[in-house]
């Protein structure tokens, strides 16, 4: 037996001195030293010795294996380092090269008139809010004066998630959102920009598309203050000269409503084929909040008026952006998309 572990002794340095790396030494120190390993096998044999011999074969594996364990400690210890060394040196970073230059993104036309409207009536102290996109048909009709069956409901199809429930079609749904929450019944001064959805889907209109509402109440509040706000926020966008037209319209919030045209920034009203030939080019609708609408949601029309208007951010980036096809916006074409960091750029 003692020559069997001798033997185990030379073999075993022998193999961890040559071991390659550190797992390679790992499975040696399971073959030796290991609940199965061959040491502690012998040690299962020393039942079969004679009592006297116990502790001297018992006292020889001991010593073999804290000589094995030593071994085995100061290998992996310059295994590691070998291994660092090789690491270190196969990773070496030439921080001289030059870099893989990373392409900066642009804004989206969408963002830009929407931060560019944000800033504006922030700094009339205007809150922007927020409304969800899955509506209830209560919000998005009901509280607006358009109860189930109302004529103009139709000029809205929509996608109808449950009877009760559909992708709103305007923002104007939060426009009862926001006087309902306001518990203490105070004044309102909101704009809401955010996306919209109808079945709809031809070159100028898309299911997707995406509206600003505008919600003022106050007392005392009179169609002038609609016509001023709505001056300054077109004139702002699409440049100094621009004149504003109100045409009656219908819409079932407001009383009065109008539709609000705006002279053409391409030919300054004179007629051209963005115009067709009018010189006025369509793009609001707005109105005085109907008393009903004010009451329906907390508000008491003898004591408050307010104005509202909304307006399609698409059509807006388009001629903002001369900008042609209404689906160019929804394709992300960095091709197109990176034109409009450019025209900042050059001051447009
Ligand atoms: N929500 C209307 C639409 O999508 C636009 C609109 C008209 C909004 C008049 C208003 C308003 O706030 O007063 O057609």
């Amino acid at each position: 037996m003692k020559e069997q572990i001798e033997q185990i002794k030379v073999t075993s340095i022998e193999e961890v001195k040559n071991a390659k790396d550190l797992r390679e030494l790992s499975d040696l120190k399971v073959k030796y030293l290991g609940k199965k390993g061959e040491l502690t096998s012998v040690l299962r044999g020393m039942k079969d010795l004679r009592p006297e011999e116990r502790p001297v074969i018992g006292e020889l594996v001991n010593k073999v294996r804290d000589e094995l364990n030593e071994l085995f400690e100061s290998i992996e210890k310059e295994l590691q380092e070998a291994e660092l060394a090789r690491k270190l040196e196969e990773e070496k970073i030439d921080v001289t090269l030059p870099s893989n230059k990373a392409k900066r993104g642009s804004k989206h036309p969408l963002n830009r008139v929407i931060e560019e409207i944000e800033d504006l009536f922030v700094s009339m102290g205007y809150d922007v809010v927020d409304g969800p996109e899955l509506e209830t048909d209560e919000y998005c009709f009901e509280r607006l004066n358009l109860p189930k069956g109302h004529p103009a409901r139709d000029m809205q199809d929509s996608f109808y998630i449950t009877p009760e429930h559909l992708l709103r079609t305007q923002t104007s749904a939060v426009q009862a959102r926001v006087m309902m929450a306001n518990e203490e019944k105070s004044p309102i001064r909101v704009i809401v920009p955010g996306k919209t959805y109808r079945r709809e889907d031809d070159a100028t209109h898309s299911h997707q598309f995406n509206q600003v509402e505008g919600l003022v109440i106050d007392k005392g509040i009179t169609l002038a203050h609609l016509k001023g706000t709505l001056e300054v926020f077109m004139r702002k966008l699409l440049g100094d000269n621009t004149q504003l037209r109100f045409r009656p319209s219908y819409f079932p919030f407001t009383e009065p409503s109008y539709e609000v045209d705006v002279s053409c920034f391409k030919c300054g009203g004179k007629g051209c084929n963005l115009c067709k030939q009018t010189g006025w080019i369509e793009l609001l609708g707005a109105g005085m909040v109907h008393p009903n609408v004010l009451k329906m949601n907390g508000y008491d029309p003898e004591k408050y008026s307010g104005f509202a208007f909304g307006t399609g951010l698409d059509r807006l980036a388009m001629f903002k952006y001369g900008i042609t096809d209404m689906r160019y916006l929804y394709r992300n074409d960095v091709r197109f998309l990176t034109q409009f960091d450019q025209m900042d750029r050059e001051g447009k």
